[in-house]
């Protein structure tokens, strides 16, 4: 469904960014986005969605280079659905009308169709529907971005760090909530993430950016269980699930 090779891309007349990034991304799988801050995953995300056009190399959608496709166009013909790191919400205006948003190119029977399908999916936003978007909480805001992009049954799903400023339960939630929207419509979902262990949980392959390359890809699975990707990568070991064998000595 997505294919990205050999992608370089940077931001002006400064170095390349992305040095020649391979990834590719099917239907009905979660493939995540790893690295540290200021390694290039929103970069990444902006060439595949085309906010950034890459400098070398080609990305391509169902078998056709979009490389220098505009991001409207690939929104209507290739049924793209973008959510930013920042400022994916409009606070001014309605939950509903941000929802609404997201289907104005749509006939409104459709529009209307759609929208009851994700109220009665989402009831933290159904019993919010008439109120500004500057009274949601982080989690309920991320939900309402997803929504904003879900509206058009996008075939392909493009998340910027969709767990940013959560606490662990409502992380929780809007995880499961991605989950549920892979595993319900077989969409083909590219996930860039902070919370490593957290995405390489929900997700199905993982690559790991490294200085504008990738250093690690694999199954998401592989990447949890591998002791140097722990090291480097994820900050230490996991929280033990048993009690830690001297603690448990002890108590
Ligand atoms: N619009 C821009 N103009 C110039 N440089 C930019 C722009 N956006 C990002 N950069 C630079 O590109 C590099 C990669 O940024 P990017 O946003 O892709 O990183 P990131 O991995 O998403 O980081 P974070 O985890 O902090 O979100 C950084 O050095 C950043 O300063
Ligand atoms: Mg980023």
């Amino acid at each position: 469904m997505i294919r990205v090779n050999n992608v370089r891309a940077g931001y002006g007349d400064g170095p390349d960014i992305l040095q020649g990034i391979d990834l590719t991304a099917s239907g009905g799988e979660i493939v995540t986005i790893l690295g540290p801050n200021g390694c290039g995953k929103s970069t990444l995300l902006k060439c595949i969605a085309g906010f950034v056009r890459p400098r070398g190399g080609a990305v391509e959608m169902e078998g056709r280079d979009v490389s220098a496709v505009a991001v409207h166009d690939k929104v209507k013909h290739h049924r793209m659905g973008f959510v930013p790191q920042t400022d994916n919400v409009f606070s001014t205006l309605t939950v509903a009308d941000n929802v609404l948003l997201g289907a104005r190119h749509l006939p409104v029977p459709e529009r209307n169709e759609r929208y009851a399908e994700l109220m009665a999916q989402y009831p933290s936003l159904a019993s919010k529907q008439e109120r500004k978007a500057s009274a949601l909480s982080g989690g309920e805001r991320q939900i309402l971005s997803l929504a904003r992009a879900l509206i058009s049954t996008p075939k392909v799903l493009l998340l910027d760090e969709p767990s940013a400023g959560l606490s662990p339960l409502m992380m929780h939630e809007v995880f499961a909530a991605i989950a549920a929207i892979r595993d319900r419509t077989g969409m083909c979902i590219v996930m860039v993430e902070q919370n490593a262990f957290e995405a390489l949980s929900v997700a199905d392959r993982a690559y790991v950016l490294s200085l504008g390359k990738v250093a690690i890809e694999g199954r998401a699975a592989d990447l949890l269980a591998d002791p140097a990707m722990r090291h480097l990568y994820l900050g230490g070991e996991p929280p033990p699930a048993e009690p830690h064998p001297r603690l448990a000595a002890v108590s």
